[in-house]
């Protein structure tokens, strides 16, 4: 396929006075870009938001807020109509958790919920975020269901009604319509992956039990169907979408499939078979998946296609063709992809958007600066240990200095974190509210065991790499998810609440492109289909795997001489850890035959949690 790059140096200086996004984002970058594939049933998807809609304000290429998004699709969709072609809006869940924006109200999500509303999404379902706790996922059921009455799907997931106390469908199960201009007949499911942290007050299906069911299988018999969407909050090489692409081949041979997934925070586009494809989308904001098919049968309506791709519907046979693009979410990327400008592009809806975040954010103080960060600290662009490792940061600085409980002052501790515990990097320059929420959203606090002896602790961390993970079953969810708020803690299922935070992401790889322009690091995809993905021309990122925990080593008695540090080491130590691992730790020290359990542990800092401890480190150490 012939790729057309552009490259428009004035971009830049023009967008310097953009006038969308959110008034402290970063301007982006111009960049070369490749176009999108238009085809004869478009879609954009976002998935695993985590309450990113008011954009990456400290980053250029993903700094468009949800109002920009909310232009984009309006001006993709007068394209599409111009063209007579169709655009879906898919949303695949996690829209919750993990940014300020959604975390610092009270209640959480006041306004998050109702700017994400704002968009007119066509197909979309729940996460596992929106279901830790019986709040989130009644706003679900009592807002964010309602808001898309229709489109909103629940295909594995009930609810139960906090007011007749009955368990029933989240939102309805499936979703039968026909696209606007093309008259291709679309069947929808909505799928959340085999989960079992929720909360008690809803009901997740396994998967394999609902393909069983009747209402499925009379769907996917339906022969007035010219596409089965099948959207998820799971990943694509999963078993949960390998059952379902097979159930429906199982009764329709021939009929295309498409497959729009999430929660391994990636982008990733998967190809089943030559009329069945998956796109992922990324996480936070960062990535608009843009997907096409052409060859699709149609309802035969006229239009005034500029490209011939409609196949006639008694010519279904005809194999059908599919694209992808992820856009870097930046308004230099979304003016290039509708030929528009800063005055022609953003439409009153999306402004009007943007306002609302621009109005929740300055509510929430999210800019109120607690310091500065005197330089770049990753998860997972920096080698770890490293000086720019930000869990190097966590464990030799803001551990050592914070982690004190008065009562046991003299009494030498080790304390354990899931590397987990910490989401995001941290970026030179100002540290604000909002990046407390998005380094470090939980509120787990600390635990502790007393007097644990020193050759039993100094050997947990090593257990806790290395064993732990084994001692579990190997489970789909098991690499990607993040750690969520320690309330829930007993009741998440043990895979997800490891994490391991290596391998998240694509590793880069040397595009053959030719350019004469300098490349802005950045999402360098390989998929199924390529490594001609991304809209966005970059030069390939490092990414660094991570251990699952760190560990570190507070009040011990200082060793003056190698020879003396044997005798230095105390006999015994707190043994303090974030409690969300207080499982794995306890696992652990059976596996070093001991036989502490919960009845030994306490809490440690009483009311004080890794957020607060941050905060506080910011605000004492960088001045700005
Ligand atoms: C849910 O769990 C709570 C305690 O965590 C319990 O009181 C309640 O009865 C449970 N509800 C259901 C429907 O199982
Ligand atoms: C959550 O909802 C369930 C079912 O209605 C109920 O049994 C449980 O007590 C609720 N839990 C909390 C923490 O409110
Ligand atoms: C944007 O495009 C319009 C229409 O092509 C043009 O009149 C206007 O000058 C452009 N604005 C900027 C800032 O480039
Ligand atoms: C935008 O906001 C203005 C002022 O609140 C309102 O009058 C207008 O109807 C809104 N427009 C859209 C499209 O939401």
């Amino acid at each position: 396929m012939r790729v057309r790059l552009r490259y428009a140096a004035w971009a830049l200086t023009v967008l310097r006075a953009a006038l969308a996004a959110q008034p402290s984002a970063a301007p982006p970058v111009s960049a070369p870009l490749r176009e999108l594939p238009w085809g004869q049933l478009n879609f954009l998807h976002t998935t695993d938001t985590h309450g990113w809609h008011a954009g990456h304000l400290q980053e250029p290429s993903f700094s468009a807020d949800w109002g920009d998004y909310i232009s984009l699709a309006e001006r993709l969709h007068e394209k599409a109509d111009k063209e007579g072609v169709d655009l879906l809006l898919v949303d695949t869940g996690d829209r919750i958790e993990g940014n300020g924006l959604y975390d610092a109200s009270i209640p959480r999500g006041f306004y998050t919920l109702k700017i994400f509303g704002e968009q007119d999404v066509d197909v979309l379902c729940s996460g596992n975020h929106e279901l830790y706790k019986n709040t989130s996922s009644e706003n679900e059921y009592y807002e964010t269901v309602p808001d898309f009455l229709g489109n909103y799907l629940a295909s594995n997931l009930d609810i139960i009604d906090p007011k007749t106390g009955q368990q029933r469908p989240l939102a309805q199960r499936f979703k039968k319509f026909t696209t606007k201009n093309q008259g291709i007949r679309v069947l929808a499911f909505g799928f959340l992956f085999n989960f079992r942290g929720n909360s008690n007050n809803t009901v997740v299906q396994r998967v394999q039990e609902t393909i069983k069911e009747k209402w499925f299988q009379e769907a996917i018999r339906d022969r007035e169907v010219d596409l089965f969407l099948v959207v998820g909050h799971v990943p694509l090489r999963t078993q949960e979408f390998a059952s379902i692409y097979k159930a429906i081949r199982e009764q329709q041979w021939d009929v295309t499939i498409q497959f729009f997934g999430g929660h391994t925070h990636i982008r990733d586009y998967a190809k089943y078979d030559s009329k069945a494809y998956g796109l992922e989308s990324g996480r936070y904001m960062e990535t608009i998946g843009f997907m096409s098919i052409n060859g699709l049968p149609t309802g035969g309506k006229s239009n005034s296609l500029s490209i011939d791709i409609a196949a006639p519907r008694a010519a279904r046979a005809a194999s059908p063709t599919f694209s992808r693009r992820y856009i870097d979410n930046n308004l230099f990327s979304f003016h290039q992809h509708t030929d528009l400008n800063d005055t022609t592009f953003p439409t009153e809806h999306g402004r009007n958007v943007s306002s609302m975040i621009a109005l929740a954010r300055e509510a929430l103080k999210l800019d109120k600066t607690y310091g500065c960060a005197p330089r770049d600290y990753w998860t997972n662009r920096a080698p770890y240990p490293s000086k720019n490792s930000i869990f190097s940061w966590l464990q030799d600085e803001v551990l050592p200095d914070m982690v004190l409980d008065v009562d046991r002052a003299d009494v030498p501790r080790m304390v354990l974190t899931n590397t987990g515990a910490l989401r995001f990097d941290i970026f030179r320059g100002p540290f604000t509210v909002d990046t407390t929420y998005t380094v470090s959203p939980f509120t787990s606090g600390f635990r502790y065991i007393k007097d644990v002896p020193f050759s039993i602790a100094k050997r947990l961390l090593q257990i806790i790499n290395q064993e732990v993970p084994q001692l579990w079953p190997a489970s789909q969810s098991l690499a990607f998810e993040l750690p969520v708020r320690s309330v829930e803690a007993s009741t998440h299922t043990v895979d997800e609440r490891l994490l391991f935070a290596g391998g998240q992401m694509p590793l880069g790889k040397d595009h053959a492109l030719d350019h004469d322009v300098e490349l802005t690091p950045g999402y360098t995809t390989t998929d199924d289909a390529g490594s001609d993905g991304d809209d966005t021309i970059h030069a390939p990122i490092r990414f660094y795997r991570v251990p699952n925990a760190l560990e570190s080593r507070i009040g011990f008695p200082s060793a003056t001489t190698e020879e003396s540090k044997e005798s230095a080491d105390p006999v015994s130590v707190d043994l303090v850890y974030v409690d969300f691992i207080e499982s794995y730790i306890l696992l652990a020290l059976k596996f070093l035959g001991t036989d502490y359990a919960e009845r030994d542990t306490a809490v440690y800092m009483e009311g004080r949690d890794m957020t607060g401890l941050i905060a506080q480190w910011v605000q004492e150490h960088w001045q700005c």
